[in-house]
């Protein structure tokens, strides 16, 4: 059945599940308050690049299905099912989340629901949040008890967004077992044909639900800064920490996904989820259990001091040095250099007196907005001219096609350091470059 709904947020939450909700036939009202993001996501503009979404976005907005507004009471008498999907950044100078968008969305929505109606949460929260909210939207609500909050954590990859919102592995909601309501069988009706196709639908209690969103990301880092960490080993023994992944990924309780060793994980989510995650269990008297979190978000940013080191000893000194660095985005496939592990060691290579020139297919606007003092190119090719190291920080398809010939004429000297160990080591060396990997001999 089609039902009415409204997205709180458009960022890459907000706007990809906006625009898949009316991809599954639902009339969509996405909300924000940011009214230049409005009138781009109107004229079928997606503000930033992700693979897909654009058709999805302007198929969406043709058939009528797909409307935006800043007006919550718009969205109040629209629907009764709403979903929040807005950001949950890192507070300044503390490692928990700062949920002062989640909070306003419910206390600017609540008073104005009249009618019964479920407040789905989407955004990575603290454990506890969707207990705090349910308990002020009934306050606020003019329908008081009638408001359920219930949470449905997301778990897109941004890339993949649609993908992944069209085809989760699974979906998750947290209800509260406390006060039985409507929401399960609301979130049944929304994702009829979801769960039509087999994808897994799992019921927990508000807390679980919002600790799989944490757990789940807390995994992943921690099996990246796993490689990472092995890295360094392979690094000092001699190993090489690609073939190593391949071998021990063959075993199906470990797998090889997520194994790649490089300059580790960057992005909106990752970094600030794990301190979120440790912040919260502290204030909960459980902060040994997640100590170990501390640890991976060391590992992590290790290897790019690692990379800015390679890139010293490759040059003798980095002082007056060209460095040409391939790949500003946190990963391909996006424009997002929020924490970016490759702008970060730019960052880092510049403060140390080298000349960098950066270059990346699709995030060179956000990254001159954040970094406005680093040098960019236009294509690699400038890039690396008269460079005297060139360092492929993100395994953007174009860098990993790179042949030696390609940037033989342009470089000063033929030094290459794959910080993404997505080149082919032999091709660069039996063409006379030096080429260095992440944790490979
Ligand atoms: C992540 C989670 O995957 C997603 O489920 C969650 O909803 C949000 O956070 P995302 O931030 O889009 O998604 O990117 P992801 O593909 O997980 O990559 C995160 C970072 O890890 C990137 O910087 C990537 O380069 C790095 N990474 C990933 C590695 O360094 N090695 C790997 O093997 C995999």
């Amino acid at each position: 059945m089609e039902s009415r709904v409204s997205v709180f947020g458009t960022g890459y939450l907000g706007a990809t599940h906006a625009a898949c909700m009316a991809e599954l036939g639902h009339e969509v009202l996405g909300v924000d308050v940011d009214t230049e993001k409005l009138k781009k996501l109107e004229a079928g503009e997606v503000p930033f690049y992700e693979p897909g979404l654009e058709d999805v976005l302007r198929r969406n907005i043709a058939a009528g299905r797909l409307r935006f507004t800043t007006s919550y009471q718009e969205a109040a008498d629209f629907a009764d099912i709403h979903f929040i999907g807005v950001g949950t950044p890192q507070k300044k100078g503390e490692f928990a989340a700062d949920m002062a968008f989640v909070n306003s969305v419910v206390e600017d929505l609540a008073p104005l629901l009249e009618r019964p109606s479920v407040i789905f949460g989407k955004s990575t929260v603290p454990v506890g949040t969707a207990e705090r909210l349910g308990a002020r939207a009934r306050k606020l609500a003019p329908a008081g008890e009638l408001v359920e909050v219930a949470w449905n954590p997301e778990f897109l990859r941004e890339g993949f967004a649609v993908k992944d919102t069209l085809h989760p592995d699974r979906l998750v909601l947290g209800v509260d077992r406390n006060r039985p309501g409507r929401a399960e069988l609301v979130a049944r009706e929304v994702y009829a044909k979801l769960l039509k196709e087999g994808i897994p639908f799992l019921v927990t209690d508000l807390a679980t639900a919002e600790l799989v969103k944490a757990s789940a990301n807390a995994f992943l880092a921690t099996k990246i800064s796993f490689i990472n960490a092995i890295s360094e080993v392979c690094e000092a023994a001699g190993a090489d920490v690609t073939e190593l992944a391949d071998a021990i990924g063959h075993d199906v309780r470990i797998g090889r996904r997520f194994l790649n060793a490089g300059i580790g994980f960057g992005g909106g989510c990752l970094p600030k989820d794990i301190r979120a995650f440790m912040a919260r269990a502290g204030e909960l008297g459980a902060d040994q259990a997640l100590t170990f979190l501390r640890e991976v978000d060391n590992i992590n940013m290790r290897r790019r001091t690692r990379m800015v080191e390679l890139a010293r000893e490759a040059c003798g000194s980095l002082l007056g040095a060209r460095v040409a660095v391939l790949g500003a985005a946190f990963k391909p496939d996006s424009d997002d250099v929020r924490d970016s592990p490759a702008l970060n060691v730019a960052g880092q290579i510049q403060l140390q007196g080298a000349a960098v020139s950066v270059y990346d297919p699709k995030a060179m606007g956000n990254s001159k907005v954040l970094f406005p003092t680093l040098a960019y190119s236009d294509s690699v090719y400038d890039a690396c001219d008269g460079a005297d190291v060139v360092l492929v920080l993100t395994e953007w398809p174009e860098f990993c096609q790179l042949q030696p010939a390609d940037l033989a004429d342009v470089v000063r000297k033929k030094v290459l350091i794959d910080g993404r160990n997505c080149l082919t080591p032999s091709d660069w060396r039996n063409a006379g470059w030096i080429y260095r990997g992440m944790g490979r001999p």
